[in-house]
């Protein structure tokens, strides 16, 4: 059995994730700030090894590598807010963008030859002239935190060239599911959930006609199992739906979903809203037998029972 060790694994990725090992049969530790509160996952979760600590203490990290075996690494810490980095930019890269070389740096000292780090599809592809972004088109980004985000993918495919280290990166298109935080401002989908139950307007940006790609976390985790268990590492992969809906699809489905009424309030949009980012995804489909189990209607009818209870 591999050892996986997820830094941020009690986030909304990482939860998921973290429970989708367990169930393939790894061993999981999870490294994260905060603990995991989620009571209807505890049966899992105690078969997860979790050490509560910061990953910016490097001495704690290192110990971490000294005292366990570790086969797999995850990384899923990232402190930017993609819609307000550009207020933070300097500070992104002063905390940010070293803490996460480093931690590569240290991965790299010991040895460790598996790092999947989660890249972000929506903010390194920007304004790139492509409607389907493919893993080969130009990255173009027109939010900072999207350069912190390349520049990491960089230093990463360089320690794979300099030390051997074996990468995946991954870019993921805009997923949702159980375990999204409403109060780290986690995704469209949550916002209008959270709004729904709450009885308050929901905002939206411009005049709701952008359209993205979502992807159910279920099948976020699954391709990243896949492509461990066939390793295909020294790759970067786009993992999204590989289709597009607009904000006020999302909207129809969720009326539809939840049979409630949504006040919906449209506000002017902003710059960094570009009108279409979904992902070609023949990239892991070719190379894993990866494919989309859960369309989005069924995807929101899973994630509202699982909100709606909470
Ligand atoms: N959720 C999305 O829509 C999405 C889309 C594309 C890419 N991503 C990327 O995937 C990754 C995970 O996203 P997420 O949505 O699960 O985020 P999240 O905020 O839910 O989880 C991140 C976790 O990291 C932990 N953390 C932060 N700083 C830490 C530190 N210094 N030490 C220890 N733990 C720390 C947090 O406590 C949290 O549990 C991020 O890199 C993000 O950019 C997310």
């Amino acid at each position: 059995m591999e050892n996986v060790l997820i830094f941020g694994g009690t986030g909304f990725i990482g939860s998921n994730l973290a429970e989708a090992f367990i169930n393939s049969s790894y061993n999981v530790i999870v490294f994260d700030k905060e603990k995991n509160n989620y009571k209807d996952s505890q049966l899992i979760w105690e078969k997860i090894k979790f050490i509560q600590g910061d990953a910016k203490d490097f001495a704690e990290v290192e110990k971490i590598f000294e005292t366990n075996n570790i086969d797999i690494v995850i990384h899923l810490i990232d402190t930017n807010i993609a819609r307000t980095s550009h207020e933070t930019f300097i500070k992104n890269l002063e905390m940010n963008l070293v803490f996460n070389l480093k931690l590569v740096d240290i991965i790299v000292k010991h040895n460790i030859k598996k790092f999947v780090y989660f890249s972000s599809g929506g903010s390194v592809y920007g304004n790139n002239g492509s409607v389907f972004n493919n893993e080969k088109d130009d990255v173009n980004p027109i939010i900072y935190s999207g350069w912190v985000k390349i520049s990491i993918e960089k230093y990463i495919q360089t320690s794979h060239f300099i030390s051997g280290l074996n990468y995946l990166i991954v870019r993921p298109s805009n997923p949702y599911g159980k375990y999204q935080n409403y109060m780290r401002k986690q995704g469209v989908i949550t916002a209008i959930f959270n709004n729904i139950m709450s009885n308050k307007n929901v905002e939206i940006w411009g005049d709701g006609s952008i359209v993205r790609d979502y992807i159910y976390i279920d099948d976020l985790c699954d391709a990243i199992i896949k492509l461990i268990k066939k390793d295909k590492w020294n790759e970067i992969y786009n993992i999204g739906s590989g289709v597009g809906t607009s904000i006020n699809g999302i909207l129809d489905l969720i009326r539809n979903v939840t049979k409630e009424k949504i006040n919906v309030v449209y506000l002017p949009s902003e710059k960094v809203d570009i009108p279409v980012n979904i992902f070609d995804i023949s990239k892991i489909k070719s190379r894993t037998d990866w494919e989309i189990r859960t369309l989005l209607k069924e995807g929101l009818e899973k994630y509202w029972e699982w909100f709606k209870n909470k």
